[in-house]
């Protein structure tokens, strides 16, 4: 097992990694407040894994909160069932929520965790590779509403991660490649060594090699809490993780919660993002193909959809997180391995960005 740390004062927890944690009582029990335990699930994961974390949980006033399954449930209605559930099954403010599933589950888990009786503490058991690798760290919690992405939410951080990757052999490969888009994430805006650790491990991350889906979450799960533990509530460095989230959240809300992953659209998003950074003289185009052909690698798409209109993407995007005093801040790449988040661009840029034929860019690369 390795231990990495996040590092936020009296916040700070323990991100613990390695085959088979579900089962270990010590990466979890010390962690919980009282006897009271409430693990919020989903209809897909509670089959598979909710049995195994009951038994490692033996001795504890334990409820389980099964919600549907899906990006398209992530929404007050939902929410609403896990305090409902709390609140019937009596749970006090020394009950801990434990969130077992995808980013989906740990976010209103967290989000309700936040907002259970003023706060409750939380454990994070992330079971998909973006969950691994993104949510679970950091403390952002939140729903969507129908206007925006995570638009409804709270920072508030867990009390620790525990990462099981004996979980991922569960996991469809489709979402495996959706996590691959932000392993990749952090290559392009922080390390450019761990690009090439990619280029030369994608095949075996595809086919699931554990000593080589470890070192994957571990350098992402580091690279993560090195950025949250200098700014945990995104006043500067950590937007830098929203590669591609501006382009990929208009994606997400355009085509409707749950059609495309969220880690396909972020994909999309980043090349987008790339080919921005190419057009204002930063990326070169060995550098921008760089990114798209690890991409691709990775299964992912790297075309927008065709029906989206670059007035579809600013209407959109005219209400992410970023802006700031009506102003679009983007996250772009300076180099392969260093990002900077700026509003300081030519709206011709941004114009060509979203007028760009990508299908036929990705025609010329692939010659
Ligand atoms: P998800 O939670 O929808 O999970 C993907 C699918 O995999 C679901 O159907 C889920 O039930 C299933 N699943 C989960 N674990 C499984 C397993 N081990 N075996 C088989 N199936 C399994 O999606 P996700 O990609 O994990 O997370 C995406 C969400 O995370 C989005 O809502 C996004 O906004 C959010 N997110 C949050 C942050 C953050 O910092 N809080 C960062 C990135 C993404
Ligand atoms: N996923 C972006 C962040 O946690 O800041």
């Amino acid at each position: 097992m390795q231990t990495l740390q996040v590092d936020l004062g009296e916040r700070s927890y323990p991100i613990y990694i390695g085959a088979g944690l579900l089962s270990q009582v010590e990466c979890i029990v010390p962690h919980l407040a009282g006897r009271q335990v409430a693990v919020v699930t989903n209809e897909t994961v509670a089959p598979l894994y909710l049995d195994q974390l009951i038994r490692t949980l033996a001795g504890h006033e334990l409820m389980s909160i099964v919600l549907p399954d899906g990006e398209a449930f992530k929404h007050w209605e939902t929410l609403q069932k896990i305090f409902d559930g709390l609140l019937e099954a009596r749970h006090d403010r020394r009950t801990t929520i434990i969130a077992l599933g995808g980013g989906v589950v740990g976010d209103m888990a967290g989000f309700a965790a936040a907002c259970y009786q003023r706060g409750v503490d939380f454990i994070q058991i992330p079971t998909t590779l973006l969950s691994q690798v993104d949510s679970s760290v950091g403390g952002k919690t939140g729903i969507n509403h129908p206007l925006g992405k995570n638009m409804i939410g709270a920072f508030y951080q867990p009390k620790a991660v525990v990462i099981d990757t004996a979980t991922l052999a569960t996991l469809p490969e489709r979402e495996l490649s959706a996590g691959l888009a932000e392993v990749i994430k952090y290559g392009l805006i922080c390390d450019e060594s761990f690009l090439g650790w990619l280029e030369s491990h994608m095949e075996a991350l595809r086919a699931l090699d554990p000593t080589s889906l470890t070192e994957a979450i571990a350098r992402s799960c580091a690279a993560k809490a090195q950025v949250v533990g200098a700014d945990e509530r995104e006043s500067g460095v950590r937007a830098t993780l929203n590669l591609g989230h501006t382009f990929g959240h208009a994606i997400e809300t355009h085509m409707g919660y749950g059609s495309w992953l969220h880690g396909e659209a972020v994909a999309a998003g980043t090349v987008m993002a790339l080919e921005m950074s190419r057009r204002l003289g930063w990326l070169d185009e060995a550098g921008r193909n760089r990114g798209i052909r690890l991409l691709q690698r990775a299964g992912l798409p790297v075309v927008p959809p065709a029906e989206m209109t670059a007035d579809d993407f600013l209407r959109h995007m005219a209400v992410d997180k970023k802006v700031l005093g009506g102003r679009l801040r983007l996250v772009l790449l300076k180099r392969l391995g260093e990002a900077v988040v700026t509003g300081d661009f030519p709206h011709e840029a941004l114009l060509a960005t979203l007028d760009t034929d990508y299908r036929t860019l990705m025609e010329q690369i692939s010659h």
